[in-house]
C-alpha cells in the first residue's frame, strides 16, 4: 500500500495540454483528461527549491554545464545500471527528447534510409520518421496472454531487408515493457550482426513498477554501446516536461563527435536551458524517495484499474499486463468498435480523453492507453465510465 499518496498540483493558473487544452476544445463540464503523457503529481519538491535558488539569484543568461550536472547523471546511471560512463566525453544536451532523436537519426541515416520501430509505438515515432523522408520498418509486437514480447523473426527480417536504426523505446510506451536483459542482449546481437545502429528512448526508465528493474541496453557491454545512442531527460519520471531539456548518452567517440557537430550546425550547443541543467541535478541527487513512493503509487493505480475490470467486466475490457509507466494500455477488441474511432466514440460518450492505439502502428488497433498519473478519484470515475461504455456496447450485440 501507498502510505501517503503523492500531491496533486493545484490547478488553479496552470495551462496544460492535458487538461486546460482539451477542456477548450470540448464542451463538457465533467471532462476527464487522460491522454497526454504527463503527471498531475507535483514536481517533486527538491527540483522545485533547485528552480526557484536559481531565480533568487536574478540571473537567467546563458549557462555553462557545471561538473556537478555531469557528476550527477554519471553517478545516476553507476547507481541504476553500474553503467560506468565518463560523461564529460558521451553526454551532449538538447530541447527535449524528439529533438535529441532527430538529430540521432539524421546523423544515422539518409533520406530514403529504414529505420525499423517496435509496434504499437508513440505515434511520433512514425511521424519523425515519416515527416523527415525516412522509411519505417514495422515490427509488431507479439502478444501473449501474460504481455508483449519481441518478435525477434521479424526483427531480423526488418535488418536483413536495411534497416540502419532501430529505434527502440524502454520501457515501451505504450504497453509498458521494461525489456529484460536477455531481451535487449538478442535485441543487441542482432543489431551487431546486421550493423544496424540502436536509438534506445529510455525516457520512461525511471517509472518502473518497485519489483522491476531497468537496463539500458548499453550498459550491456562496450562492443554493444558503441553502436548506440541512449535518450535521456527527467520530463516524463520527475514530471518537468515544459523544461524541453534532454541529453543523450553516445560513448562511441565518432558518433558523439558526429552529434556535437550536429548541435553545433543549428547552433544547439551554446548555450542550453538552465533550468534543465538544474532539474537533472536535483531529479537524480535529490528525489529517491520521491520516487519511491511514485513507483508504489502508479503500480498501485495499474493494479486498481486491472481488478476494476476484472470484477467489473470480465472479458470485455482487459488492462494488459505490465512492469513500467504510468500507462494503462487497455484491450477494448471485443467491443468490436471500428478502431479509427474508439477514442473519439469514448469521448463522446464518456466524456474522457484517452489515447487512441490504432494510430501507433500494428497491433494498435482496438486498444487505448489510458494515463493512471492522476488522483485516484478520477481513476475510479473513469473506470466507472468505461464500464458504462462497454455495458452499453453489450446490450446492442
Ligand atoms: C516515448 C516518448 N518519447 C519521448 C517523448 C517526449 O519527451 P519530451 O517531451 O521530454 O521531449 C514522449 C512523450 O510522450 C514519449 O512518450
Amino acid at each position: 500500500m501507498v502510505d501517503q499518496r503523492l500531491e496533486i498540483a493545484d490547478d488553479k493558473g496552470l495551462f496544460r495540454l492535458k487538461w486546460e487544452y482539451e477542456k477548450e476544445q470540448k464542451p463538457w463540464d465533467d471532462l476527464l483528461c487522460f491522454g497526454t503523457a504527463d503527471m498531475d503529481y507535483r514536481s517533486p519538491q527538491p527540483i522545485l527549491d533547485a528552480l526557484e535558488r536559481v531565480i533568487q539569484r536574478g540571473h537567467l543568461g546563458y549557462p555553462m554545464i557545471p561538473d556537478a550536472y555531469y557528476e550527477a547523471i554519471q553517478n545516476w546511471l553507476l547507481r541504476t545500471n553500474a553503467w560506468e560512463i565518463d560523461a564529460r566525453s558521451s553526454v551532449l544536451q538538447n530541447a527535449g527528447i524528439y529533438m535529441a532523436a532527430w538529430t540521432a537519426l539524421n546523423i544515422l541515416t539518409a533520406p530514403g534510409d529504414a529505420v525499423a520501430i517496435l509496434t504499437p509505438v508513440h505515434f511520433c515515432f512514425r511521424e519523425i520518421l515519416t515527416l523527415n523522408r525516412r522509411r519505417v520498418m514495422e515490427c509488431p509486437l507479439i502478444l501473449e496472454e501474460d504481455g508483449y514480447r519481441i518478435d525477434f523473426g521479424a526483427l531480423e527480417a526488418c535488418l536483413a531487408a536495411g534497416s540502419k536504426v532501430l529505434w527502440i523505446c524502454n520501457p515501451h510506451n505504450p504497453v509498458g515493457r521494461a525489456w529484460k536483459k536477455e531481451e535487449l542482449q538478442k535485441i543487441a546481437d542482432l543489431c551487431l550482426r546486421y550493423q544496424a545502429w540502436i536509438l534506445s528512448d529510455d525516457v520512461y526508465c525511471g517509472l518502473i513498477f518497485p519489483e522491476g528493474r531497468y537496463t539500458a541496453i548499453a550498459s550491456l557491454s562496450r562492443e554493444i554501446s558503441y553502436r548506440t545512442i541512449t535518450l535521456y531527460s527527467t520530463s516524463k519520471t520527475y514530471n518537468t516536461a515544459a523544461l524541453r531539456h534532454a541529453f543523450i548518452v553516445a560513448e562511441n567517440p565518432e558518433i558523439y563527435k558526429q552529434y556535437r557537430e550536429a548541435l553545433n550546425a543549428m547552433s544547439m550547443e551554446y548555450g542550453q536551458n538552465l533550468m534543465g541543467i538544474v532539474a537533472t541535478i536535483a531529479a537524480f541527487n535529490e528525489c529517491d524517495a520521491w520516487l519511491d513512493r511514485l513507483r508504489k503509487e502508479i503500480a498501485e493505480n495499474h493494479r486498481f484499474l486491472t481488478q476494476y475490470f476484472e470484477s467489473q467486466i470480465p472479458g470485455r475490457c482487459r488492462v494488459m499486463k505490465s512492469d513500467a509507466s504510468y500507462f494503462a494500455w487497455i484491450d477494448l477488441r471485443k467491443l468490436r468498435i471500428r478502431p479509427q474511432t474508439l477514442s473519439y466514440q469514448i469521448e463522446q460518450e464518456a466524456h474522457m480523453i484517452v489515447e487512441n492505439g490504432y494510430p501507433l502502428g500494428r497491433g494498435g488497433a482496438g486498444f487505448i492507453r489510458m494515463n493512471l498519473a492522476t488522483s485516484r478519484a478520477n481513476i475510479e470515475e473513469g473506470a466507472k465510465r468505461l464500464k458504462k461504455f462497454c455495458e452499453r456496447r453489450d446490450s446492442r450485440i
